[in-house]
Order: C-alpha cells, then sequence, then structure tokens
C-alpha cells in the first residue's frame, strides 16, 4: 500500500501543503478532492478542453496531465488563488458583465489563459485572443462574449479607451 503513495510537500496559493498522495493521483485531482480546491474543473481529463488549467512554478498548465507526485517542492497557482490576491479582478467582472460565462464549467481555465495572455500582450487583436484562448474549449458562449471581454480588458489595462 504504501509503495503506492508518496510525501509531497509543495505551496499551493502560497500555503505549504504536506501531503501523503497516492502515486498516480493527478494534481487535478488532488487539488479538488485533497484541498478542496475545486475551481479546477474535470473536463478532457487528456490535456485538450482546458478545464483544468492552474500554473505550475508560473506557467499555465493543464494538471489533468500532471501527477500530484511530479509537484514535489513545486508552487501552484490556482483560480482560488488568483481570485483572491484579485490578479484578475478586472477580468472577472468583465465575463461577467458581458455574459462570458454561462454553465461557467470554462470559466475558471479561460480567465488563466487570458490571464496569461495579457501579461505577454498588452493589446492583443482579437485574432490572437481568439488563438491564445484555443486550447480552452467552451460549450455555452460560442466565444464571442469572452472575446469581448478579454478584449475590453486588454484596452483599459493599456489605457486604450474602448
Ligand atoms: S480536464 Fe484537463 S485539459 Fe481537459
Ligand atoms: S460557459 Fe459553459 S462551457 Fe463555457
Amino acid at each position: 500500500m504504501s509503495a503506492h503513495h508518496l510525501d509531497i510537500g509543495l505551496r499551493v496559493n502560497g500555503e505549504a501543503v504536506a501531503a501523503r498522495v497516492e502515486a498516480r493521483k493527478t494534481l487535478v485531482d488532488f487539488l479538488r478532492d485533497d484541498l478542496s480546491l475545486t475551481g479546477s474543473h474535470v473536463g478532457c481529463e487528456h490535456g485538450v478542453c482546458g478545464a483544468c488549467t492552474v500554473l505550475l512554478d508560473g506557467a499555465v498548465i493543464r494538471d489533468c496531465l500532471v501527477f500530484a507526485v511530479q509537484c514535489d517542492g513545486a508552487e501552484v497557482e490556482t483560480i482560488e488563488g488568483l481570485s483572491d490576491a484579485g490578479t484578475i479582478a478586472d477580468l472577472q467582472l468583465a465575463f461577467q458583465q458581458r455574459n462570458a460565462l454561462q454553465c461557467g464549467y470554462c470559466t475558471p481555465g479561460m480567465l488563466i489563459s487570458a490571464n496569461e495572455l495579457l501579461a505577454q500582450d498588452s493589446v492583443p487583436s482579437r485574432d490572437a485572443i481568439r488563438e491564445h484562448l484555443a486550447g480552452n474549449y467552451c460549450r455555452c458562449t460560442g466565444y464571442q462574449a469572452i472575446v469581448d471581454a478579454v478584449e475590453a480588458v486588454a484596452r483599459t489595462r493599456a489605457g486604450v479607451k474602448a
């Protein structure tokens, strides 16, 4: 039994976490089941839909593809951490105001991916926004409102009049 479990230590949303985890447990299952961080959603479970997106050592990743034990010593940031820190408050507000979410299943991953884009390129084109979010599937909105929201925030952050 213990052969299939490992002790790991990592930081999640700035807090130290020590845990014994099953070797085959994915990071998203660890976050959701063991830490009750249920903002990272499980969709396809094979790296395609983006619902599970988190930051691992500052990089945007699909945590359905990463085992929790691989994150020993790492820094993980989830939608809860970004939300609590206020990092994406403007994006969250824009998504609400522009109806860029319906069921909300894709939204945490969308927000993390959008925030990554806005950190790289202050006012991306609509095509660049679509391209960047192409790995985040949304079954509800048709994407138009999401692109509108991201574009509006990009312009506001850059001080450009809408
Ligand atoms: S659940 Fe991870 S990419 Fe779909
Ligand atoms: S809002 Fe439902 S999947 Fe995007």
